[in-house]
């Protein structure tokens, strides 16, 4: 064997060697990868499965705490207010018997009745908000159209609604007839607290896939991603219309601009578990 062809087979035979390194080197990185990658899989089953629990949790607290306004709401309606049209309507008869008796009684007695009163349309407004019957009994466009002429009249707002099919709006099940009329409860609130509006449009629109709905203002506008990121002590209200939008599987948007007030708008699915993430209605 001449010294070139020897040459030749010591590259050769070093060459098998590191590639037979490499292989080795590249089989161990492989077994690493692969373990790694079970890993990855094995956690991103678990923070799914907890995602899913925490879903179900916060559903399971949305309805208890819808429950709890039913009752706390039908305990006001039922109970405190009609004691205290009890009270009234003995306050009147004490009038009467107070007629031959000095005025002052009379007075006093009128006095008391007027708080009387004004305590008993406190606390059916207070019970409607909380829960309002009619959104039971006769459903959401009724219970919305019956909420903003009280809430209107309340604040000064203006407030334009449309809607169109009201039968498809009630066929939506008891909860997401709920979430919806929760969202344009906080949306309106919202616009009387920050926007210094003067008139505010509703409306509901039923598409082939979804109901839309839209909560528009005048008024000033603000930064959504910083109000969004912010979680400042106490502000629950544009995070929680979120969670209750996506908790039955709907998409929730804000849009506020200079000029053109601020948009909240929700599209919800009408049937039922439909995934979150849809487009928002434009
Ligand atoms: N329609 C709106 N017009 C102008 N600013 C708004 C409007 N809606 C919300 N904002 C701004 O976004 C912020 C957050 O609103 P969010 O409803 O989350 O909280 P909040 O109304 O301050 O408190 P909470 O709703 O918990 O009582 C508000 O403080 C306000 O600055
Ligand atoms: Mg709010």
């Amino acid at each position: 064997m001449n010294t070139k062809s020897h040459r030749l087979e010591l590259e050769l035979t070093n060459a098998r060697k590191r590639l037979h390194c490499e292989t080795v080197k590249r089989k161990t990185a492989d077994v690493a990868l692969r373990k790694s990658q079970r890993h990855y899989d094995k956690l991103l089953a678990e923070s799914c499965l907890m995602q899913e629990q925490l879903r179900h949790l916060s559903h399971q607290i949305l309805l208890a705490q819808e429950e709890e306004r039913k009752h706390i709401s039908r305990e006001l309606h039922d109970d405190i207010s009609q004691i205290l049209t009890g009270i009234n309507v003995r306050l009147a008869a004490l009038k009467i018997e107070a007629t031959n008796n000095s005025g002052n009684l009379k007075k006093k007695i009128s006095i008391t009745q007027r708080l009387v009163e004004k305590s008993v349309a406190a606390v059916h407004r207070f019970a409607r908000e909380l829960r309002p019957a009619m959104l039971d009994d006769l459903g959401l466009v009724p219970a919305l159209l019956a909420f903003m002429k009280e809430f209107g009249k309340r604040t000064g707002l203006q407030i334009h609604f449309t809607s169109m099919t009201a039968d498809r709006i009630e066929q939506l099940s008891n909860l997401k007839r709920t979430m919806l009329f929760r969202v344009a409860q906080e949306a309106l609130t919202n616009v009387t607290k920050h926007a210094q509006a003067s008139q505010a449009k509703v409306s509901i629109r039923v598409q082939s896939d979804g109901i839309c709905m839209e909560i528009s203002d005048n008024g000033k506008s603000f930064d959504v991603n910083h109000a969004l990121g912010l979680k400042r002590r106490g502000a629950l209200g544009i995070i929680g219309m979120r969670e209750r939008v996506e908790l039955i599987g709907g998409a929730f948007s804000i849009e506020s601009a200079p000029g053109k007030g601020t948009a909240v708008r929700v599209k919800i699915p009408i049937r039922s578990g439909g995934k979150a993430g849809l487009e928002v209605c434009a």
